[in-house]
């Protein structure tokens, strides 16, 4: 998620710096540039990962050479490109989005990037269409980036329809400061932190909101 706070990467790297370094490690195409400024034509919340996590995403499916990658979460497609680009031939990610509004300028944004016959958009609730899908795995990915309420379910779902090597990844682990709050999604996504890492190789980098990246061993 990049909320205007999201670029204050470190105390080391200023915003020149952080322009500067965009520019060197993450150009955007057109498609790119797209997904990202979509909020502008379209009036959706501008809610989706830096560049630098959206190419750390697609850098980690290369790792671990991934062929088959499930989102939950698409927005207006931007990590979905990113991801859809690390993928080989044959490759599919299939991203779920609830809001057909999202859905609708994903696809025409993942068309931009050529990437049609890979990333498929799938319209519905993210623990309803994760049902579904689990005949098509196991996955070598699973990137959570929806309802917070929920992440402990979604991380529940990737642990068991993940293949071994596999990754979940998970945004906003930290919860826009709210991850120790006295409440319900505090209390979830804390349980995702705690079963990522009692069950798999996990870390929560440091990314501007935290990101999650675990191994199932
Ligand atoms: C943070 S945005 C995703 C950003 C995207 N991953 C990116 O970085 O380009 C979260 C998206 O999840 C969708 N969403 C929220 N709750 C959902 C649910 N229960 N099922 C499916 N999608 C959901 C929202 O409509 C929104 O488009």
């Amino acid at each position: 998620m990049a909320d205007p706070d999201s670029r204050k990467g470190s105390r080391y790297a200023d915003e020149a710096a952080l322009d500067y370094l965009a520019k060197v490690h993450t150009p955007h195409d057109e498609a790119l540039q797209a997904a990202f400024e979509a909020h502008e034509r379209h009036g959706i919340p501008p809610i989706q990962v830096g560049p630098a996590e959206g190419k750390m995403l697609a850098l980690w499916l290369k790792a671990i050479g991934a062929t088959k990658v499930v989102e939950v979460g698409t927005l207006a497609g931007y990590s979905a490109i990113w991801m859809g680009r690390a993928l080989p031939e044959g490759g599919k990610l299939w991203s779920i989005e609830h809001d057909p509004k999202h859905a609708e300028i994903a696809r025409e944004n993942i068309a931009l990037a050529g990437l049609s016959d890979k990333v498929e958009v799938r319209l519905g609730d993210g623990v309803e269409v994760l049902e579904e899908l689990t005949t098509e795995g196991p996955f070598c990915a699973v990137f959570v980036d929806a309802d917070k309420e929920r992440y402990d379910r979604y991380g529940r779902w990737a642990f068991a329809n993940l293949r071994s090597g596999g990754l979940l990844l998970g945004d906003n682990a930290y919860l826009f400061g709210q991850l120790l709050a006295d409440d319900a999604r505090g209390a979830g996504m804390r349980r995702f932190h705690e079963e990522a890492a009692a069950q798999m190789d996990s870390v929560c980098a440091p990314t501007p909101d935290g990101l999650v990246v675990a191994r199932k061993r």
